[in-house]
């Protein structure tokens, strides 16, 4: 079966989020599944300098002038990249300028992508012809839209496709004067297709067009079919909700595993605790906090959004440093955000500590070396960093939304009684909650046998990338004729 991921970033190449996780991890668990995978990417500057042996293939003029370039991942799976330097020779985020704002050709840049996939579809290397075409947020979008056009035009359906929603906050809504550059045909624009309040969405596109709609966790897939997380589009998935499912992301074992994790400090497992004290004792020590070991060492590591639910970090802090509790955060995002971290960093530097930016190795001493790691989300498609410190020991403060809901259970007298308890999970998106969560979470540490307990639990879970495969994969085999 062959099937074309169509992504816009992939790790360890290019990532601003866990889309790029996903999709550097999901084509070799496919391929465990039986799938020939291959990933279909725009050739931004930092994808071309990880591709290893391209090669241009020889196709009839694409628009914009480019070029496509067959290659290989550092994985080894093979990818096809979009040469368009007009388009994507661009250093740093792939989506927005270094002012923060979203490049202005950002349609052409991704109706590219999804064009580029449907004309694979119809055969651009005729050595290899896609059976599935799987895109995945807005980016990729367009790509069953077009597929639906070549099916229109050729009078025979050239693929099946899935659309993945990691985030449907994040929609690709353009202005109609964009309309003729896409070359769809002009009765696709209409509200039972592209229209989205008289302006053209590529995420709609792909709801709409894609013959199956899958989201990155089953809670996060109810919840989008309701009016406050369907983001304006909850009446288009609730039309297509028999064509909808969640599958669970996984965690890459390759780079998210305290057993070989390379960029810790020392690596350990369920049975060797003293191993993670050394890693949060060696943060404490990075951050130049005081050596305290009575209460919670608190991580975050994340975009620092209104989403991720920031402001109640901020609002919970005189509470937790009133536990005797310390903190450490690594993110960037909004100014506002970052403001008011690093002040709370400058007026309290023994007990909070705050890098502003993006460090993968970073974020991998956090995970260790946290005892608890934050994620109050407003709400979250699914969320890795929860599943991160699972493995880790390091026990998730969550939310009970989307993916988090279904992923952590609370340490409740009654789950720790039954042996369920793998973190701390509170409601409503308001600081009573939020705080309560917290105050449980110091008051458990205290409990040095069953926070041990606790933690050895978090580590059993299996949140592998198998299971997530298994139900693509046959997913992929219901739509093949
Ligand atoms: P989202 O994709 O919504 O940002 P996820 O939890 O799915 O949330 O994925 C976030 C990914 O990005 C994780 O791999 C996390 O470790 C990583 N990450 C987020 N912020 C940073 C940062 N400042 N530095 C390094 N890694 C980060
Ligand atoms: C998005 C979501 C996040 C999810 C990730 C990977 O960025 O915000 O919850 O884990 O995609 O699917």
């Amino acid at each position: 079966m062959k099937v074309l991921q169509v992504c816009a970033e992939i790790y360890p190449l290019l990532k601003t989020g866990g889309l790029a996780d996903v999709a550097g991890a999901l084509p070799l668990a496919l391929k465990r599944h039986g799938c020939d995978v291959r990933v279909l990417l725009p050739g931004f500057p930092a994808i071309r300098r990880g591709v290893a042996a391209q090669q241009h293939l020889a196709v009839p003029a694409l628009p914009y002038g480019a070029r496509l370039v067959r290659g290989s991942l550092p994985d080894g799976t093979a990818c096809y990249l979009i040469e368009a330097p007009e388009l994507y020779d661009r250093e740093g985020n792939p989506y927005a300028g270094p002012d923060g704002r979203a490049y202005a050709d950002n349609h052409r840049r991704f109706a590219l992508l999804g064009r580029l996939a449907a004309m694979l579809a119809e055969g651009l290397d005729a050595e290899w012809v896609p059976q599935i075409v799987h895109g995945h947020d807005w980016h990729a979008g367009l790509a069953p839209a077009y597929l639906k056009a070549a099916w229109r035009t050729q009078g025979r359906r050239v693929a099946a496709s899935v659309h993945t929603v990691h985030n449907l906050a994040f929609q690709g809504t353009f202005g109609l004067e964009i309309l003729a550059e896409l070359g769809l045909p002009a009765d696709f624009y209409q509200a039972h297709g592209l229209e989205f309040h008289g302006q053209v969405s590529f995420m709609k596109a792909g709801l709409h067009y894609a013959d199956r709609i899958t989201t990155v966790s089953p809670t996060y897939a109810r919840e989008i079919q309701e009016e406050e997380q369907g983001c304006g589009l909850d009446g288009v998935l609730r039309a297509r909700r028999a064509d909808l499912s969640g599958i669970l992301n996984g965690v890459d074992d390759q780079v998210w595993s305290p057993l070989k994790d390379t960029l810790i400090p020392s690596r350990y497992g369920a049975g060797d605790l003293a191993s993670k004290r050394a890693c949060r004792a060696a943060l404490q020590r990075e951050f130049n906090l005081a050596p305290q070991a009575q209460a919670p060492l608190f991580g975050v590591v994340s975009r620092l959004t209104e989403q991720k639910g920031v402001n109640l970090i901020l609002s919970g802090l005189p509470e937790l440093l009133a536990r005797g509790a310390q903190i450490v955060v690594l993110g960037s995002g909004e100014p506002a955000l970052e403001g008011g971290l690093r002040e709370a960093a400058t007026v309290h530097p023994r007990s909070v500590a705050v890098h502003i930016g993006y460090d993968e190795q970073l974020a991998h001493r956090i995970v260790a070396g946290a005892d608890v790691l934050m994620v109050p989300s407003r709400f979250e498609p699914c969320g890795l960093t929860q599943l991160y410190a699972l493995k880790y020991g390091t026990l998730p403060l969550v939310r009970r939304v989307g993916g988090l809901a279904d992923t952590v259970v609370d340490c409740a007298l009654e789950n720790l009684a039954d042996g369920l308890a793998t973190g701390f999970v509170f409601e409503r998106f308001e600081p009573a909650d939020y705080g309560a969560a917290l105050r449980r979470a110091c008051a458990l540490y205290r409990r040095e046998g069953e926070w041990r307990e606790v933690q050895q639990r978090a580590m059993a879970q299996d949140f592998g990338w198998a299971a997530a495969a298994a139900q693509y994969a046959a997913l992929y085999r219901r739509l093949l004729p």
